[in-house]
């Protein structure tokens, strides 16, 4: 199968380079078997993530010579803001300079001690900005999406029999709010439907609850929901946006992904007390209100690239050449998520390599494997990310062990990704003599950016 036409031609390059097999041994160790801890400069192909890592395009490159560097009422502000509205659908938007900057103000005014906070599946940042204000992120997310083999066409929907009995168990007033993800980074990139939206704006409705989204990956979202809901086939992209938006009561953003920047985020809300507040925090922690931790023309970079994210061409070609990648897996029976999502081809690690007991991180040791193996570098998403438990401070052993090869948008080509498969079906030949690891050095937040391992 071949990949999809790509919608752009490349007019400069950046060279990589390619460590022998050697050095790849040596790097990974030094680096504790962690490949957060790698040097960028000893991977060949970088899939650790797809946030920050998009190239962006001539537009938005001449935006940054029209960066206003004024502390107060930069212009590339207002373009901004009128992306934002345009787009999304917003009328109050506050810049961050990265979506975890985002969740800290939001999430710290709606939740109160001892309130959880129902979510289709945890992210790692929103968790932690959820448990610092004293709150508990809990899960609300359907079955099928905590079954890597499920088909389901929307793995991001809420179970809204899930959140009553939440509601039933501990009443209404324990609830901060309802958080909902698009695109769901850490159940495979699974999209959320249309109808999965309004009914749950129904049901919050009824409860005076508030929903927030997380609209980090809802470009793509909006996508799938074009591809697989009825209905909106011809829709386009941008009013599947608005309308997505328009069941919430505010979002926060990591414009890292969608919006095709290396740098940025912001909230944005039709909510006048949550505007306030975080506008008047936002200056303790980030900058004027008009910047937010960003320079003029980061802004400028950002409310371009928000429109050109949401283009069906670019967004068709985008979701095609990682279901490229993940097609090539599949078709020889490497265990990976189904059905394949928007951001990234997630590895079912408990299925590569079952040999090894949950205890030595079978994904943590897979992602390490195919770095010695290709250079290619890719990222754990299983237990080490989950972290311990709350009140007990034991391990927790999500039924996802993943591991997560994410494509950073417009960056490789297809040819990247099939070097990418080889080098992943032949360590799937070889699975039997890969030997798992042991955790030798845990910090206490999110720990999976900084642990330390060693060979067992
Ligand atoms: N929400 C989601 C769904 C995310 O995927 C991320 C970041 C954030 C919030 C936080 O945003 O990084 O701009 O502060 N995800 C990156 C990833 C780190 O690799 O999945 P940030």
């Amino acid at each position: 199968m071949n990949g999809p036409v790509e919608p752009f031609k490349i007019k400069m390059i950046e060279h990589v380079g390619m460590p022998d097999e050697k050095r790849r041994k040596e790097a990974i160790q030094e680096a504790g078997y962690n490949t957060f801890l790698l040097k960028s400069e000893d991977v060949f192909i970088d899939l650790l993530t797809d946030s920050g890592t998009s190239a962006m395009s001539d537009n938005q490159w001449a935006g940054l010579m029209l960066g206003d560097e004024a502390y107060a009422g930069a212009r590339n502000f207002y373009h901004l803001e009128k992306s934002i509205q345009d787009v999304l659908g917003f009328k109050y938007v506050v810049p961050t300079h990265q979506g975890r900057a985002a969740e800290h103000l939001m999430y710290s005014y709606l939740v109160q001690p001892e309130q959880l906070v129902p979510r289709n599946m945890y992210f790692t940042t929103s968790k932690v900005h959820v448990e610092l204000p004293g709150g508990k992120m809990v899960d609300i997310i359907i079955d099928e999406a905590h079954d890597p083999e499920n088909e389901h066409p929307f793995k991001g929907n809420v179970d809204l029999q899930k959140l009553q009995a939440f509601i039933d168990e501990y009443g209404v007033d324990k609830i901060a709010f309802v958080n909902v993800e698009m695109d769901v980074n850490m159940a495979g990139g699974q999209p959320i439907s249309m109808e999965n939206l309004r009914n749950l704006r129904e049901f919050c409705d009824d409860y005076r609850l508030r929903i927030i989204f997380d609209a980090t990956r809802s470009s793509e979202n909006a996508y799938f929901i074009r591809e697989r809901e009825k209905g909106y086939e011809s829709t386009p992209i941008i009013e599947i946006l608005r309308e997505m938006m328009s069941y919430s009561d505010g979002c926060i953003y990591s414009s890292k992904k969608d919006c095709l920047v290396n740098i940025g985020g912001f909230l944005a809300t039709n909510e006048k007390d949550i505007f306030e507040h975080t506008r008047s925090m936002v200056v303790v922690y980030e900058g004027l209100h008009t910047y937010g931790g960003l320079a003029g023309r980061d802004l400028e970079a950002l409310s371009r690239g928000l429109r050109e994210g949401a283009e069906y061409n670019y967004l068709k070609y985008r979701i095609n050449q990682v279901r490229h990648l993940g097609e090539m897996l599949m078709d020889v029976g490497v265990p990976i998520v189904k059905p394949i999502g928007g951001h990234a081809v997630f590895l079912n690690a408990l299925k590569f390599l079952p040999h090894l007991p949950r205890n030595q991180w079978p994904a943590q040791t897979l992602a390490a494997a195919i770095y010695e193996d290709s250079a290619v570098r890719t990222m754990e998403r299983g237990a080490v990310s989950k972290g311990r438990d709350k009140e007990t401070g034991e391990n927790i052993f999500p039924a996802l062990e993943l591991v997560r090869l994410t494509i950073p948008r417009r960056v490789y080509t297809n040819t990247h990704m099939e070097y990418t498969a080889k080098s992943i079906i032949r360590l799937y030949e070889k699975r039997d003599i890969i030997k798992g690891l042991k955790m030798i050095y845990e910090p206490k937040y999110l720990r999976f950016f900084q642990a330390r391992f060693e060979k067992i």
